[in-house]
């Protein structure tokens, strides 16, 4: 019986030690959503808790990533039958004359910006979700709701068109939003969702920033929420809105596939933290497209779990430019693939075109293609970071990292500052494999050749790049 007991506490050490030296987690962790690293640290077992929860059994091989030369050819599909599909919603809407129209006004909203609203959205929402026939649900023009967190959950029983001609405004009262912090507007598990009408989403932002770490340091650091969230939502379509001043992102789509977005317009001040405009994780089959973003943080982030992502039709400034990551924090597992950013034009932004993976992680960032970008004096436009990683720990090389791999940068053009025009700062032990340049030309502001970075490239292809690539 001892033997046996000492076996299996020796079992145990063995397991704990075995466990604590693998520097990537094998369970497949969401990768952190922020940039924030004192959130990070904060919030850090909170994150991983929940991370498992909803992460485990979720299998990254049940989506293989396209071959490379494919791409393209895979975005021109899912445009068609994306647009096909929701041609066909929209008609079917207009000629059925079987379409409930509801509007949030006949549910005692008020819309004079004061008066709480938020119960007779909820009610509205009880009645479009359960309707049989598509429902037409309105929210009226020139009217103002304001909003306390709401969540329009799903599945409905049939399709529902969300016009917002009017504004939703955010209730300023943090204490509102203590049962669930993360969100303001959350449409949960919706599918066949529409929502666009050219009204306005208003988080109201102000008072999140000011109490933000980032912001006044004396504070400690909590997450704000998300403006407009959809979660474990398919077929959506977010069209023609303006979303402005959120609490802390813009909208986000996390765990949805088959996702449209068009012609929005996302800003907040330069100077509001971690207001990203459009925030992607583990989402597949979004596409979006003529969309103007000018926030304080990334215009379009995209991170772990996300695939098949094409972004055309960008305008971004300021902010933090274009984002696929971070990557692998905490030593996370992530994975990211076929992302097309295909014509953007970057003002004023930090970062152009930005890859960033945090050392320690594990998993891929592979095929994205990055072409017909104009840059207008932007910091970094071209950079790749994959030694990334917490401030407080020293940034030393570990023993595993996101495998960066086939990335393609065609038609970029414009000016940068004179530091590194070109940043691939890839990692020693796993360095990036696949760049390939094509017709980059970048300027300093008085048009001097900016520098450039090109750390362990692993086949590095140029053709008519400047500045010029190593020999
Ligand atoms: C590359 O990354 C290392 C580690 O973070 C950093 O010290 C260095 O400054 C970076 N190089 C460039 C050119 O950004």
């Amino acid at each position: 019986m001892i033997l046996l007991r000492n076996l299996f506490i020796l079992f145990t050490i063995f397991v704990i030690i075995t466990i604590s030296l693998s520097s990537c987690n094998s369970i497949k962790f969401l990768d952190n959503d922020d940039d924030d690293h004192h959130i990070l640290r904060e919030t850090h077992r909170d994150h991983h808790n929940m991370n498992i929860e909803r992460e485990f059994g979720y299998d990254f091989q049940a989506y293989p990533s396209n071959y490379f030369n494919t791409i393209l050819e895979d975005n021109n599909n899912l445009q068609s039958s994306r647009f096909h599909r929701f041609k066909n919603l929209e008609e079917n809407d207009e000629e059925e004359a079987k379409v409930t129209t509801i509007n949030v006004d006949s549910f005692g909203a008020k819309g004079d910006g004061s008066t709480d609203d938020t119960n007779a959205f909820q009610k509205a929402w009880k009645e479009a979700c359960s309707s049989s026939t598509t429902v037409n649900f309105v929210v009226s023009q020139n009217k103002k709701y304001l909003l306390k967190p709401i969540k329009f959950s799903g599945p409905c029983k049939s399709s529902i068109t969300m016009q917002i001609y009017g504004t939703l405004l955010a209730s300023d009262d943090t204490s509102d939003y203590s049962k669930d912090t993360r969100h303001w507007l959350l449409i949960d598990s919706v599918q066949n969702f529409v929502v666009g009408g050219a009204g306005v989403i208003n988080g109201n932002g102000k008072i999140w920033w000011q109490n933000s770490c980032k912001i006044n340091k004396n504070l400690p650091c909590k997450h704000a929420p998300t403006a407009l969230t959809f979660y474990n939502c398919n077929n959506l379509k977010v069209k023609d809105l303006k979303i402005e001043d959120a609490q802390q992102m813009h909208l986000a789509f996390e765990r949805c596939s088959s996702v449209v977005v068009s012609s929005l317009v996302v800003s907040a001040p330069a100077t509001s933290p971690n207001t990203d405009g459009i925030h992607i994780t583990n989402t597949q089959n979004i596409q979006i497209s003529d969309t103007t973003i000018g926030t304080g943080d990334d215009c379009i982030s995209i991170v772990s779990g996300s695939q098949k992502v094409v972004a055309t039709g960008i305008t971004c400034g300021p902010g933090h430019g274009i984002s696929i990551g971070s990557l692998g924090a905490g030593n996370a597992e992530a994975h990211v693939s076929d992302i097309t950013v295909d014509g953007a034009k970057l003002s004023g932004t930090t970062n152009g075109l930005r890859i960033k993976t945090y050392q320690g992680g594990c998993g891929s960032a592979s095929n994205i293609k990055f072409q017909n970008v104009v840059m207008n004096d932007v910091k970094n436009p071209i950079i790749i970071d994959q030694n990334y990683c917490d401030q407080e720990s020293p940034c030393k090389e570990q023993d595993s990292a996101v495998q960066v791999k086939n990335v393609i940068y065609e038609n970029i053009k414009g000016t940068s500052a004179p530091k590194e025009a070109i940043n691939f700062n890839c990692s020693k032990n796993f360095p990036c494999q696949g760049i390939l340049l094509e017709n980059v030309k970048l300027l300093g502001e008085n048009s001097e050749t900016p520098n450039a970075n090109w750390n362990n490239i692993d086949k590095l292809t140029c053709h008519n790049v400047s500045p010029e690539c190593p020999k």
